[in-house]
């Protein structure tokens, strides 16, 4: 079994991909060629979101927001330490610091009450995570960001698709930025990621910046980057966006019989999902008290399991100048001394779950 079958979603559109990487090879325009914009429309279009700006990868995506808010040396932003590196680590690129939040100990995402005790004069960004496939609580979190001020980015790289009260991610603050790492929600054959915002100037900024800040050929009036995504992984895109949709209801249903088959096990806690939220499953992440003896009882059974993110970021060598120490985040540091995803994929099927559960079972018993 396989943690995430790409393949099985490939078998359905390979065809089409085939076709779409084909008018590329034929146009040849490979560096923003018109998949670029055909994709930027759509995905605009999908997310209701007036600008998108298609990028190299979603570490770049938060990187392009960033500097096109001027954050820089001396900046704070207000970000969580249950997370892939990537959240953090593009703030420490500009030499500004990450002060992290603890999370909410059922959604895993940012604790909205502890955030205002975070805030200082040097507060420039709010960037909560949508992890696993669900929203932050952007209501709450776009509430005490408008009371000081201060921009949200949601780093939406989990949680494309998702909903939040109607609203798709990243379409839910100031800036929303997502991943199409192969195996995300919506995932290339590459990398890619993508920028969305309702602010037109700031949009014109990154697109600036995506291309070392030019905007007219052989000028550059902004210090930018190369952080163009390529037109053929826009193509793919394409294919793979037109069954999206059907997708992201396939994953769901997916974490439902999960939900069915796991919840009464003792010893489990399955994923809460908030109210006015839904979730597309970027993982299926269980709490469970004895991980080291689950996951090599489903190992023993040719099923893989991996614990996102079992050292959570205050705690990782690359940020131990910020002064952290264990006990600081508690609630994060209990999720990730528990966590642990199961594989997860649209194309899943109820045989394969049925599998997964019923390893876990006799395990519990010895
Ligand atoms: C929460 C989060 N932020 C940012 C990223 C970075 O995305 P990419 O791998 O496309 O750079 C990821 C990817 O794993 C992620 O999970």
């Amino acid at each position: 079994m396989q943690f995430i079958d790409l393949n099985a979603q490939q078998r359905r559109i390979r065809n089409n991909i085939e076709n779409r990487v084909k008018q590329v090879l034929d146009h040849g325009q490979y560096i923003l060629g018109p998949e670029i914009q055909e994709l930027e429309e759509a995905l605009a279009a999908f997310v209701e979101s007036p600008h998108c700006i298609s990028c190299s990868s979603g570490t770049d995506a938060l990187l392009i927001s960033l500097v096109a808010l001027g954050i820089g040396p001396g900046d704070e932003v207000i970000t969580v330490p249950y997370t892939w590196i990537s959240t953090a680590e593009v703030i420490a690129m500009l030499h500004a610091s990450p002060v992290f939040v603890d999370i909410q100990p059922d959604t895993f995402n940012m604790d909205p009450d502890r955030i205002e005790a975070a805030i200082t004069p040097r507060t420039k960004v709010i960037m909560p995570v949508s992890i696993y496939g669900q929203c932050a609580d952007m209501t709450r979190i776009n509430a005490i960001a408008a009371k000081y001020a201060i921009p949200v980015i949601e780093d939406a790289a989990q949680s494309f698709g998702a909903k939040h009260h109607g609203k798709r991610s990243c379409a839910l603050s100031h800036i929303g930025c997502t991943s199409f790492f192969p195996s995300k929600p919506l995932g290339c054959y590459g990398d890619g990621g993508a920028i969305f915002t309702d602010d037109e100037a700031l949009a014109e900024k990154m697109r600036q910046i995506r291309v070392h800040g030019q905007k007219v050929k052989h000028q550059h009036p902004l210090i930018g980057m190369n952080g163009r995504l390529d037109t053929l992984q826009a193509a793919i895109l394409l294919e793979k966006l037109e069954i999206f949709p059907e997708e992201c209801t396939l994953r769901w249903e997916v974490g439902q019989r999960y939900n069915r088959l796991l919840s009464d096990i003792p010893g489990i806690t399955t994923p809460f999902i908030a109210p006015g939220n839904d979730s597309v499953y970027a993982q299926y992440t269980l709490l469970t008290e004895n991980r080291e003896q689950v996951s090599s009882a489903l190992r023993a059974e040719g099923i893989p399991s991996v614990a996102y993110y079992a050292v959570p970021l205050h705690l990782q060598g690359a940020f131990s100048d910020l002064g952290y120490k264990p006990g600081d985040f508690p609630i994060a540091e209990k999720v990730a001394s528990r966590c642990l995803s199961l594989p997860m994929h649209p194309y899943l099927t109820a045989e394969d779950q049925g599998r997964i559960a019923a390893a876990w079972v006799p395990n519990l018993d010895r």
